[in-house]
């Protein structure tokens, strides 16, 4: 058994991050909130359709307010065909019929706000549906309708081969032909054409669109596919195929290009000119951790996500690095850095790291390490439960595009997005009212026990885990803005103080980890021990400690 002894109230290694180079004042919210993200259809049903909707949310606010978090993050609830799971939008200024109305998401912002919580929704502005109007219009092709979308004409004889080498993000190429012989892109599946970004129209339409909700009172935008907006001059080929491998790893044609940047300033512009703190939030896969910064310069967004994080590999390794690199990162602009361990793209991390017990000792490990580090927390909806990934939903029920794109070979990300249980031993897990139509995803059989109401009344359950977490970090002065300081730790170990006075000592290797003097235990993911002097760590374990001894 490895000793080490931690002295954490007497380190004098340099702080790997300030408080904040710019010394913000505390009402900047955003710099280390947690904020949750709704996956609106799999949350909670109001109305008995088995389908997730914002009476579902409301009905559920309170438990997010007793859960602690800063803000809510929903996905899109506007009218759509739901090709992509609402991120295909019909209508921006409206609310999908099926989940609620206007006054729903007035009341929604109004009580979520009366609980404490802020409200970011999503907005979805580098495509919309192919239902939506413009898109039929350009469809009809009507005078300068096209010119919103991204049309070309094809290559090769007759025009029968797509304008260039682009590939969908689901699949498949990134082009498809209209009757005429025109072809138009997207980036994703073809019921979301990209828009043309170049034309005015479609920025003054954004502009408008974000001052609706944010007169309805949201607090800021999640920005989907935030670096996507603005394609390479002329539309170059990409030059090799499987691009989406290279997501995050290589410059593309089609993501990152520097043109962006000008637009998300004119958005931030926007949103300072709002009392209240509203922020944006970028949804980006630049291709290195300088590429991100350039999102959250003081006059652009707010906030990026930190993909790389939630990529790395479960070992001290690989999530040292990426958090110093994280952190080096945004501190050159004096941004926060978020930290993401899941959402509804990803595979769920307790699945990611081994499943099973291992999966769930894990990511209770992984939560209070995450909650430990300075920044900004997204804690994606389930996840608090320790739900793991659905591996085995038969192939009828699956929605994604991603699946019907790749013939099945990629099974895609509905297995993130099973609706929530609620209760124990009730129809759906208390997922929908009684008498409710079947869920749109089933939820497995054996999910009663991680329900959130067993949960509750178990003080050992994963639930309880995050509520103490949550509210530890609220309440220490530390764990919100204080600087961060690495320590000295035994292989496959990460020891970090919070300052003042916090200790995270995180164990991911195979063998316990004997601690001298690490200060008070105040919470630890799985059973710890310890005297006052002495406190075993076991593998993949994580504990904060209180360095004030008494
Ligand atoms: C990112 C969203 O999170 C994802 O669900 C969606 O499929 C793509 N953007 C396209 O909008």
């Amino acid at each position: 058994m490895t000793h080490q002894s931690v002295t954490p109230c007497a380190v004098s290694s340099p702080a790997l991050s300030a408080p904040s180079p710019s010394a913000p004042s505390p009402s900047e919210w955003w710099r280390d909130a947690v904020i949750y993200e709704i996956y609106v259809r799999s949350f909670a049903d109001g109305n008995g359709d088995g389908m997730g909707d914002l009476l579902g949310v409301r009905s559920r606010l309170r438990y997010l307010a007793d859960l602690g978090v800063d803000a809510i993050w929903l996905t899109p609830f506007y009218p759509s065909p739901l090709h992509d799971g609402g991120y295909d939008v019909a209508s921006y200024r409206a609310v999908d019929p099926r989940l609620g109305t206007l006054d729903d998401a007035r009341a929604l912002v109004t009580e979520a706000h009366g609980l404490g919580m802020r409200v970011l929704i999503d907005i979805v502005p580098n495509h919309t549906s192919s239902e939506h109007p413009w898109f039929e219009e350009a469809l009809r092709d009507e005078p300068g309708a096209r010119d919103r979308y991204v049309f070309r004409p094809g290559r090769g004889p007759g025009g029968a081969e797509p304008p260039n080498d682009w590939e969908s993000s689901f699949g498949g190429p990134a082009w498809t032909r209209v009757p005429d012989g025109s072809w138009y892109l997207h980036l994703f599946a073809p019921e979301q054409p990209d828009l043309n970004w170049d034309n005015p129209e479609v920025r003054a339409e954004f502009e408008d669109v974000m001052r609706f909700w944010l007169d309805i009172g949201v607090d800021g935008f999640r920005v989907d596919v935030a670096h996507g907006m603005v394609k390479a001059e002329g539309l170059p080929d990409a030059g090799f195929t499987g691009q989406l491998k290279m997501l995050g790893r290589a410059p593309l044609p089609f993501f990152d290009q520097d043109g962006v940047h000008e637009i998300l300033r004119s958005w931030r512009r926007l949103l300072d000119s709002y009392p209240g703190e509203r922020i944006g939030v970028a949804e980006v896969w630049p291709p290195s951790p300088a590429r991100l910064a350039n999102y959250v310069r003081p006059d652009e967004l707010h906030q990026a996500f930190n993909f790389n994080y939630l990529a790395a590999d479960w070992g001290a390794g690989p999530l040292r690095q990426v958090i110093d690199a994280s952190i080096a990162a945004t501190d050159l602009v004096g941004a926060p850095t978020t930290w993401v361990l899941s959402n509804h793209d990803q595979v769920r991390h307790v699945t990611r790291y081994g499943g099973g017990r291992r999966g769930v000792r894990r990511a209770r490990a992984a939560a209070l390490l995450t909650m430990a580090l300075p920044g900004s927390v997204y804690i994606y909806q389930g996840e608090e439960l320790g739900l793991p990934e659905v591996l085995d939903l038969p192939d009828e029920v699956l929605q994604d595009p991603i699946f019907f794109r790749t013939a099945g070979a990629d099974r895609g990300r509905d297995g993130s997005r099973v609706p929530i249980p609620w209760a124990y031993g009730e129809s759906s897990f208390g997922f929908s009212p009684p008498g409710a139509d079947p869920t749109w995803l089933p939820i497995p059989r054996d999910w009663g026990g991680q329900a959130v109401i067993p949960q509750l009344g178990d003080p050992r359950s994963f639930l309880n885990l995050y509520r103490n977490a949550v509210r530890l970090r609220r309440s220490h002065p530390a764990l919100g803005r204080g600087a961060m300081r690495w320590l000295d730790s035994p292989p496959e170990t990460l020891f970090f103080t919070r300052e003042p006075g916090l200790l995270c000592t995180v164990n991911l290797g195979a063998e316990p980890v004997v601690l001298e003097s690490p200060g008070t235990l105040l919470l630890a993911s799985s059973d710890t021990r310890s005297n006052g002097l002495q406190a075993i760590l076991e593998p993949d374990t994580a504990a904060w400690w209180s360095c004030a001894t008494s």
